[in-house]
């Protein structure tokens, strides 16, 4: 085994130290002088100007490297171009059609500088910003990093999302651009992104040009305020000055769903946030100069932000990107990739694992699987038995496994085991311990530290460099969100253990927040987008657990007088959610009903629905406002109207 972390209850693990010496002493050091042990892992970083203050901490909004000047698009490019990584392949992108392309250092630099110079010729300048609805093609990370190059703040939009949400997001960020594709690839369809765009920007005032990446061949409308990529990128020069960015200045706005009904848009600043990337990168994923690095989450989400851009590149490593869908063309699409490219680390999510597993062992040992060296997941809880397949089956019981948690809040990697500094028992299903600096204690309702195997919620007691600056245009509600409900911590929203050896064990989340194939949903955000439909008066949301996803979206509609329900309803109701939020919030189940369950102060009892259709036991409802509700819920459940 890679590091000799070995699988708990396993007989040969007696004598390995629960902790290893490395990394006892850095977290030792990092708790002891917090700010030095900050200021000497921003120093792995290309700073322009060094900073003169760790950390401007003004509870609760944190300014790392304060007097730091940085640019984020140096630190993953200009670094390796000065050095033998130059001609080393960065990316390795495979689409889902099977065409391949690997882009060196090199190249992404020429072409970052080239879009940088394009945005600039079109008036794009420090602190504007530049919404990206792209799919997963080497022009993402290269959008992403033309904007940081300028200053320009990059907003990308997951492209599995309708026009309705590219317009919320381009307005309140009043995005001046769009970059998108002519066309994506999923399942072997082709999305037409630019007429989803087309859409969006009629509803979004401030967008003034969209830039269109050719990916497919299909037919499109060019307008008025229409630029192909190509074109622009190909009259420029492929020098352009990265910009000398505030340490604290926002690298981008990642929007993402909250417990109300519009997402909220997380800022993430510079220097602060490279700093955690690089170093948990470093702990997490010991990367050497020789490793393949499979990171398999979208862009639109923060994994990639984090783990397929940022810090894969200022690592310089080699990763692969991959376009498509898991399962296309076949069951075997991951280890193809695996195979073919000679992956050394593979990070992936539980439901992802799920839905292999599924198909039994056969297909993965078709594959040669033989240059894995470390497994990961990350975006929900992995369940042992998903776990132990993914060690034995995939890892060949010779890969640690890193279960990493963290939130698009946090910026990077909280809690996970650290392959390149520790030698540790591994527990499947447990994360383990927090990363060096991060400290972590799980609390009860009144914000007290509760006793370990207690069940309680996960805050962080101290700034870390990771941590968001706050919500976009609206510090209130960072506060309110995130710490108000503790006190001076900040508040995760997810429930947590710590057992008698000090692992941590994540249980999910404590609010309205679902994750549905590791993808974070707001029910309050799908419920708003229900009651947007002419016929539909009231909504409630909530999850079913799935064997394979983690939980589905099960929703209660009330209908208003003058519409009846049907399967014609039904699958209007689908479109309408695909229209308004995209395919990913469409409910697995709707069930019409005549009332909803709510308190006597009129709020809508989740929590019942949840246990209701989980068949879970139902706990105390002296609240309810009717009981009647409930019954009817049950048996509308159990005897009629189940539309699929
Ligand atoms: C969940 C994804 C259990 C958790 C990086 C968190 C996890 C939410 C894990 C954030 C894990 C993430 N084990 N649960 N290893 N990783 N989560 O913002 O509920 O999309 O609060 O960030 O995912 O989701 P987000």
């Amino acid at each position: 085994m890679a590091n000799g972390s070995k699988l708990e209850n396993n007989d040969n693990t007696n004598n390995i130290s629960l902790e290893g010496k490395k990394i006892k002493k850095i977290k030792n050091k990092a708790a002891d002088n917090p700010d030095q042990f900050w200021s000497e892992c921003a120093k792995n970083l290309v700073w322009f100007k060094q900073w003169d203050k760790t950390v401007d901490w003004n509870p609760p909004f944190a300014k790392w490297f304060q007097g730091g000047k940085i640019n984020a698009a140096h630190n993953c490019l200009d670094k390796h171009i000065e050095s033998e990584i130059k001609n080393k392949a960065a990316i390795i992108w495979e689409g889902e059609n099977g065409e391949s392309t690997t882009l060196t250092y090199n190249q992404v630099y020429c072409k970052v500088n080239q879009l940088a110079n394009a945005l600039k010729k079109l008036g794009i300048k420090k602190g504007d910003r530049v919404t990206i609805y792209l799919p997963m093609i080497p022009e993402l990370p290269i959008s992403m990093l033309a904007c940081a190059r300028i200053g320009a703040i990059h907003s990308v939009v997951f492209s599995g999302f309708s026009s309705q949400s590219i317009a919320d997001r381009a307005n309140d960020s009043k995005s001046r651009i769009i970059i998108t594709a002519d066309g994506g690839y999923r399942r072997g369809k082709t999305i037409p992104l630019k007429d989803i765009t087309d859409d969006a920007v009629k509803k979004s005032p401030h967008v003034e040009k969209v830039i269109v990446v050719r990916r497919t061949n299909k037919e499109i409308a060019m307008g008025e305020g229409d630029l192909w990529f190509e074109d622009i990128i190909n009259q420029e020069s492929n020098l352009c000055e990265s910009e000398w960015m505030d340490s604290s200045d926002p690298l981008f706005i990642l929007y993402t769903s909250g417990t109300t009904g519009k997402p909220k848009g997380v800022v993430h600043g510079t220097g602060g946030y490279l700093t955690h990337l690089y170093n948990s990168a470093k702990w997490v994923f010991n990367f050497v100069a020789t490793d393949i690095f499979f990171c398999t989450a979208d862009i639109g989400w923060v994994t990639g932000h984090s783990y397929v851009v940022y810090a894969p590149l200022m690592h310089g490593v080699t990763e692969i990107m991959y376009e498509g869908a898991p399962d296309f063309p076949d069951q075997g699409r991951y280890w193809d990739i695996v195979e073919k490219y000679g992956a050394t680390i593979l990070y992936t999510t539980p439901t992802a694992l799920r839905a292999y597993m599924r198909h039994g062992d056969d297909i993965p040992n078709s594959f040669n699987l033989s240059t894995l060296r470390l497994l990961g997941t990350v975006g929900e809880p992995i369940n042992p038995e998903v776990w132990l397949w993914y060690y034995n089956v995939i890892g060949k019981q010779n890969c640690p496994i890193v279960d990493t948690w963290w939130q698009t809040e946090t910026g990077g990697i909280m809690v996970s085991m650290c392959s390149g500094i520790e030698n540790i028992k591994m527990k499947p299903g447990s994360g383990t311990f927090s990363l060096p600096g991060i400290e972590i204690e799980i609390v009860g309702e009144g914000g007290e530290k509760v006793e370990s195997g207690k069940k309680g919620y996960l805050t962080i007691k101290k700034p870390w460099p990771g941590m968001l600056l706050s919500l976009w245009n609206d510090d209130e509600r960072y506060k309110k969100t995130y710490w108000e409900k503790a006190p001076n911590r900040y508040f995760a929203g997810d429930f947590a253990y710590v057992d008698k050896d000090g692992y941590i064990w994540i249980l999910g989340r404590s609010d309205d927040i679902l994750k549905v194939s590791g993808h974070r949903l707001g029910t309050i955000e799908i419920e708003s987008a229900f009651v947007s439909h002419q016929s539909v008066a009231e909504a409630a949301v909530t999850s079913k657990n799935d064997e394979i996803k983690g939980e589905t979206i099960i929703a209660f509609l009330v209908l208003k007088s003058g519409f009846v329900s049907s399967e014609q309803l039904n699958r209007e109701m689908n479109e309408h959610i695909r229209n308004t939020i995209g395919p990913i919030a469409v409910a697995e189940k709707i069930y019409f009903v005549n009332k909803l369950p709510k308190t006597r102060s009129g709020k809508i009892m989740r929590r019942l629905l949840r246990s209701i259709v989980n068949k879970e036991t139902i706990g105390d409802i002296t609240t309810l406002e009717d009981e009647a509700s409930v019954e009817e819920i049950i048996h509308e459940i159990n005897q009629i109207k189940k539309y699929i």
